[in-house]
């Protein structure tokens, strides 16, 4: 024990009372630093002679030593302290599920587009795509549509604010049914100097307008058009790539397929296209899928052909409609409100 002693004690407590480096290197200054308590010791020796100074030089260097000891051991127990805070705030959960990405699949209404397009690829058809905002021409005009008939008005068609060359207002298509005569007078005119012409075979699906809104018709929907042109094609073709096109569609030879008599100013005769099941839930109704008829020669007309010898026959049905029957679902509006509880079922 000597005098230098709580000293020592003093530097240990304040060095433990350190939080941090920076503080623990200010503590230091106090025992150790230019005008430190031990430094000051230091200076008091040169008033002693030889003797004395050799014993108490000796004792200060000694305390000093331990000074420094207690320091370099709280170094040590702070940066050690550091570390294991870092790892504590990195530290990893590794028995927590791992976040997946989410994977996505097609709309039901695309699979079913898909489905309709393999189908009548498989039968030498091409598929076309076009504009949907249409002329009126095209809309209307060339489908032998009358010029007073109520699907121009607008209670029943969108228009654009916008005006073709006719002067007439553009329209948001009401139907694919203006693809028959874009694809068929392109084909001709690109089939003008071949003899015989090849025949056009061809589906077109996209998206229609229409002012309608309930369970059962939503404003934008779909449709898938076909058109066949030849030589020699007539109804009994019709009926017979139509009944195949549907019992490939719903997967059974058991469907029921009916041709109702119907009218379409772009056909003559025309007909609309129903079916029924052989079983399930829906089992002996007749359903309405299509409508359907053999080409007007006012519209083969328009297709840049003539119709005492180009004839053929065209549809149009609802792949909406098509897809709520082979999935069992009864509100169109599903599929169109992107609600992923309801899509994610069809992935
Ligand atoms: N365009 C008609 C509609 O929207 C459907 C249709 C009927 C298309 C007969 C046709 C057809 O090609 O021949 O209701």
């Amino acid at each position: 024990m000597n005098d230098l002693d709580p000293l020592i004690q003093e530097a240990g407590a304040a060095f433990d009372a350190a939080p941090t480096p920076a503080e623990l290197e200010n503590a230091k200054a106090r025992f150790l630093g230019k005008s430190g308590q031990l430094t000051e010791a230091m200076k008091g020796l040169a008033k002693l002679d030889v003797e004395q100074k050799k014993a108490r030089g000796a004792l200060i260097n000694q305390a000093k030593q331990r000074v420094e000891a207690l320091l370099q051991a709280r170094r040590e127990a702070l940066a050690a302290g550091e570390l294991q805070a870092q790892l504590r705030a990195e530290a990893l959960d590794v028995t927590l599920p791992g976040r997946k990405r989410g994977v996505g699949g097609l709309h039901p209404v695309s699979r079913t587009m898909e489905r309709i397009e393999a189908i009548f690829a498989s039968m030498g058809f091409d598929v076309a795509d076009g504009p949907e905002i249409e002329t009126d021409w095209y809309s209307f005009t060339a489908l032998n549509n009358p010029e007073n008939h109520p699907a121009r008005s607008m209670q029943d068609t969108f228009y654009v604010d916008v005006k073709d060359a006719e002067g007439r207002w553009l329209n948001l298509r009401p139907h694919t049914s203006p693809m028959q005569v874009r694809y068929a007078q392109a084909h001709a005119q690109r089939h003008a100097a071949v003899e015989p012409m090849p025949e056009v075979r061809v589906i077109a699906p996209g998206r229609t307008y229409r002012v309608d809104s309930d369970a059962t018709h939503s404003p934008m929907f779909h449709q898938c058009e076909g058109l066949w042109i030849g030589e020699n094609v007539s109804f009994k073709d019709l009926k017979a790539v139509f009944s195949d096109f549907l019992r490939q569609f719903f997967e059974t030879d058991e469907l029921q397929v009916r041709f109702r008599p119907s009218f379409f100013p772009f056909t003559e005769p025309s007909a609309e296209i129903d079916i029924a099941f052989a079983s399930g839930p829906l089992k002996g109704r007749w359903l309405e899928v299509a409508g359907s008829g053999q080409v007007h020669p006012n519209v083969v007309r328009n297709f840049g052909l003539d119709p005492e010898r180009h004839i053929g026959f065209a549809f149009g049905m609802g792949p909406d409609r098509l897809a709520m029957l082979r999935y069992g679902v009864n509100d169109l509006r599903l599929f169109f409100d992107g609600d992923l509880r309801f899509l994610s079922q069809f992935k």
